[in-house]
């Protein structure tokens, strides 16, 4: 009796990036063209297995997607055991093991970021064979060199800064550009290397004001009377960062459910806040140091668009690597870039944990000794 053939479910969740078709195709043509398996489409994420909802990938609908940004499947950032269905959240994992059988799936590769390793380990703890692919624009994905998404965002901040330059430098203003990257710095410490920046703030090193400003006023004090200010979405002030820090310890310290509400209170109300806070450094700034502010808030540009041709490259090999390991029957694993090459990394490994840069990180050095002020 001959082997019987493979049939695989992809999904793409969490907020998406350049690349996730590249990599949608490079798990499909290496399947379907090199090893003759089948494979399923599962449309908005782990949402598409729950509700059947699919788009069966063959020559023609993998044909043409390398260059197209976006996702081909739809995303969605539901979670397999919480999920809302109408108007109640519910625990949809019995359902999506009972699709996973209908349809006679071997594996079900999920492309995803932080969130998505976690729901896909969840998924293969209920006894699914699963596999992952690291996708996002943040880099903050552990375990794995690099995601598929990081270098074209990283080209789009650059070349938003570069073009930030030259009208800072016309009205002699204070341009603060607000850069993606959840709690991680990748994206701007990147960028604002690339573009210059003259200040770089990120969340990994809370930043202080008056030491901005100071950086500022020394420029103008030589001449220069423009600055720009790479500031990360996750980017806070050191008084901020000792409130979060905390309000989760309390959180985590949290027994009744009481003291957890309290804390849950706090930390949304911190939250809040937050998301005012490129705004109040424009405005802090422009009262230290007398210069005109303006702010860019970057945002959804940076995942929009054509993948840039290292995402291209490494959604590929990525997306072909996955479908040896299902040839293979190598499940329960993201499939990690690791120098040219790629690696299998257990998803209890990578679930959970995020890559944020270290504080002795040679991108936070090289920073330093071009001149760049940190905030610290
Ligand atoms: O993870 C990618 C990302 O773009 C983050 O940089 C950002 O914080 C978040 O997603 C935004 O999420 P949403 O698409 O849900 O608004």
């Amino acid at each position: 009796m001959g082997k019987k053939i493979k049939r695989i479910g992809i999904l793409t969740a969490g907020g998406d990036s350049p690349g996730l078709n590249a990599a949608i195709r490079g798990v499909g043509k290496t399947a379907l063209g090199h090893y003759g398996m089948e494979i399923i489409g599962f449309r908005d994420g782990f949402r598409g297995l729950v509700e059947n909802r699919r788009l069966k990938l063959d020559k023609s609908t993998l044909a043409g997607i390398l260059t197209v940004g976006g996702t081909i499947l739809g995303t969605s950032r539901d979670k397999p055991h919480r999920m809302v269905i109408d108007g109640k959240t519910r625990d949809m994992t019995a359902v999506i093991k009972d699709n996973y059988k209908k349809w006679g799936l071997d594996c079900v590769v999920c492309l995803g970021g932080g969130g998505t390793q976690k729901n896909a380990l969840r998924l293969q703890e209920a006894g699914l064979n699963v596999i992952t692919l690291p996708k996002t624009i943040d880099n903050d994905v552990a375990m794995t060199d690099s995601t598929f998404g990081f270098a074209t965002a990283l080209g789009i901040a650059t070349e938003t800064l570069d073009r930030l330059h030259s009208t800072a430098h016309s009205h002699h203003r204070i341009i603060v550009a607000e850069i993606m990257g959840h709690r991680a710095g990748w994206l701007t410490l990147g960028a604002g290397i690339a573009g210059g920046a003259d200040v770089i703030l990120i969340p990994e090193i809370p930043y202080d004001v008056i030491k901005i400003a100071d950086a500022i006023r020394r420029r103008s004090r030589s001449g220069t009377n423009f600055s720009i200010v790479a500031v990360a979405e996750g980017a806070m002030s050191r008084d901020d960062a000792r409130a979060l820090d905390s309000a989760e310890k309390k959180l985590e310290r949290a027994r009744t459910l009481h003291d957890k509400k309290e804390a849950k209170i706090e930390l949304a109300a911190l939250e809040v806040r937050h998301t005012g806070n490129t705004m109040r450094l424009a405005k802090q700034l422009e009262e230290l140091t007398h210069l005109e502010s303006r702010v860019t808030i970057l945002g959804y540009v940076q995942r929009g668009g054509t993948p840039c041709a290292a995402d291209r490259v490494l959604a590929t090999r990525l997306g072909s690597a996955c479908a040896d390991l299902i040839n293979e029957e190598h499940y329960g694993v993201m499939v990690a870039a690791r120098g040219d090459g790629t690696e299998p990394v257990p998803l209890e490994r990578v679930a959970g944990k995020r890559k944020v840069v270290p504080p002795e990180h040679s991108w936070v050095k090289t920073a330093r000794r071009v001149g760049t002020c940190l905030g610290d």
